[in-house]
C-alpha cells in the first residue's frame, strides 16, 4: 500500500470537519492531525469513535497559537493543510463579532504564515506537492436579488459581520499566493446540512424546536432564498480540490437547490408529520397538533438579511469532475432521521452554554415583525 499523506484538518470537530474527517480517513490515503479549539460548536461525541486510530490525532488548541501550530509542522511534517476553524454563525457574528476577528482573521493568517513559513523549508519535490485548502463561504459575494449565480468571477461584497471576516481570511489567502506563490486552493461554498450540525442552525433548529413543541422562528416573511448542498458532497469537492486543484484557483461549490426558508421550513415538517407524528410524540400528545406546520411563528427579520444566495458550479464540474450525489428530498429526509436517531448527541449539543446563550440572546427571536 502506498504512504499515507498527512494533513492537518482544523476545525475537525465542528459540522463539516466531522463529516471530512471521517471521508479523508475511509479513504485510507491520509493521516489525520485535527486542531479543533472545542468551542461552544464543536461537540466531543461527534469524532469520539476515532479514539485509538491509527491515522487519527486530536489536538486541542487554537489557529491563532503560533508557537502550537509551529510544533505541528515541525513534528508532522504535513503535506497540506485543510483550513475549516471558524466562527461560522451570522446571528452570533450580528451580536458581536470580535471572536470572527480572532478566529476567522487573526486565525487564518496565523495558519497560512506558519505553513509557508514550513513551506519554504522544503525540498523542490515537497514543496510542489504542499496545498493550504481554505474552505470558505458563498457569503464573501454579498447577496442576489430575483435572478443571477454566484461564480468565481463575482466581486466580494460581504454584508454582515461573518461574511466580512471570511472575506478578510479569503483575501490573505489570495496574497498569498500572489505575493509568495504559496500554492493555496479555496473553496467557496453554499449552506451546508446533514449530520452533526449545530442546533443554532436553521435546519437543525427546526428539526428540534419542532419535536419539542417549540414555534419555528422563521425570520421576516419566509422569502430569503438559500441553496443547499448535502454536507458529504460539499466534503467530497473539497477532497477533490485539495487533490486535483491548480494552486491559486477557487472552485464555487453548490448543488444548484435553491430553497425559500418557508418552503423548506413546510417540508422539514411534513417529513416530521410522516415519521414522527405529533400525536405518537409523548411530550404533544396533548396539544392537539395536526401538523408541526401549526407551529410556524413569523419573527422579526435578521438585521441585514442576505436575500438569496445561488452557486453557478460549473468549473468544479468541469475542471474537477465533481457532482452533486445526494438529492434534496432524500437529503432532508436523512438529515431529520439523523437527529431524531441522535438523542444523546443532540442533548450534549443543546444544552450546557447553548442553553443559557440562546435563553439570553434569542429574545427578539420571539417578536413578531411589526413589533
Ligand atoms: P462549525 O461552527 O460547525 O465548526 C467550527 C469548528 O471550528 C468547531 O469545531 C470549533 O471548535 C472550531 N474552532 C472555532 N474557533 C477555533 C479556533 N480559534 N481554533 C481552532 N478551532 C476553532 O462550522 P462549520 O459549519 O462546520 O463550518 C466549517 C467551515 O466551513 C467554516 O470555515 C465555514 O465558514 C465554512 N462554511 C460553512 C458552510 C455551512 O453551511 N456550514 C458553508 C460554506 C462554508
Ligand atoms: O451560505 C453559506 C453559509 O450558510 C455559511 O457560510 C454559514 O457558516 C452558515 O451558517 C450558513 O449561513 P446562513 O445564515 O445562511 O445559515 P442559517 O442556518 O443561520 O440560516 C439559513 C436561513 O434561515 C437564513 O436566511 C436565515 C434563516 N433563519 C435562520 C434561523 C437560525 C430563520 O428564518 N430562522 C432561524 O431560526
Amino acid at each position: 500500500m502506498n504512504q499515507k499523506h498527512t494533513v492537518i484538518v482544523t476545525g475537525g470537530n465542528g459540522f463539516i470537519g466531522t463529516n471530512l474527517v471521517q471521508l479523508l480517513l475511509e479513504s485510507r490515503q491520509y493521516h489525520v492531525i485535527n486542531l479543533d479549539a472545542l468551542t461552544y460548536a464543536a461537540n466531543p461525541l461527534s469524532l469520539e469513535d476515532l479514539e485509538g486510530h491509527p491515522d487519527y490525532e486530536f489536538v486541542k488548541g487554537s489557529i491563532t497559537d503560533r508557537q502550537l501550530i509551529d510544533s505541528l509542522f515541525e513534528k508532522h511534517k504535513p503535506m497540506g493543510v485543510l483550513n475549516l476553524a471558524a466562527e461560522s454563525h451570522v446571528d452570533r457574528s450580528i451580536l458581536s463579532a470580535d471572536d470572527f476577528v480572532q478566529t476567522n482573521v487573526v486565525g487564518t493568517y496565523t495558519m497560512l504564515e506558519a505553513a509557508r513559513m514550513y513551506w519554504n523549508t522544503l525540498p523542490d519535490e515537497l514543496k510542489q506537492q504542499f496545498r493550504f485548502l481554505h474552505v470558505s463561504t458563498d457569503e464573501v459575494f454579498g447577496s442576489l436579488g430575483e435572478d443571477g449565480f454566484f461564480t468565481e468571477e463575482t466581486p466580494y461584497k460581504p454584508q454582515n459581520p461573518y461574511s466580512a471576516s471570511k472575506a478578510a481570511s479569503d483575501h490573505f489567502v489570495r496574497a498569498f499566493h500572489h505575493t509568495y506563490g504559496f500554492p493555496t486552493i479555496i473553496t467557496n461554498c453554499s449552506n451546508n446540512y446533514g449530520p452533526y450540525q449545530f442546533p443554532e442552525k436553521m435546519i437543525p433548529l427546526m428539526i428540534l424546536n419542532a419535536l419539542s413543541g417549540k414555534p419555528l422562528p422563521v425570520y421576516g416573511d419566509g422569502s430569503n432564498v438559500r441553496d443547499w448542498i448535502y454536507v458529504e458532497d460539499h466534503c467530497k469537492a473539497v477532497k477533490l480540490a485539495f487533490e486535483k486543484g491548480k494552486p491559486g484557483e477557487v472552485y464555487a461549490v453548490g448543488a444548484s437547490n435553491e430553497q425559500k426558508n418557508v418552503n423548506l421550513v413546510n417540508q422539514i415538517c411534513s417529513i416530521l408529520d410522516n415519521i414522527a407524528p405529533p400525536i405518537e410524540v409523548p411530550q404533544l400528545r396533548d396539544r392537539g397538533l395536526k401538523s408541526y406546520a401549526e407551529l410556524i411563528n413569523f419573527v422579526q427579520d435578521r438585521l441585514g438579511h442576505d436575500h438569496r444566495y445561488a452557486i453557478d458550479a460549473s468549473k468544479v464540474q468541469r475542471e474537477l469532475g465533481w457532482k452533486p450525489e445526494v438529492g434534496f428530498e432524500t437529503g432532508l429526509r436523512k438529515t431529520v432521521e439523523w437527529y431524531l436517531s441522535n438523542p444523546k448527541w443532540v442533548d450534549q449539543a443543546s444544552g450546557g452554554s447553548y442553553g443559557e446563550w440562546i435563553e439570553k440572546n434569542y429574545a427578539w427571536r420571539t417578536k413578531k415583525e411589526a413589533e
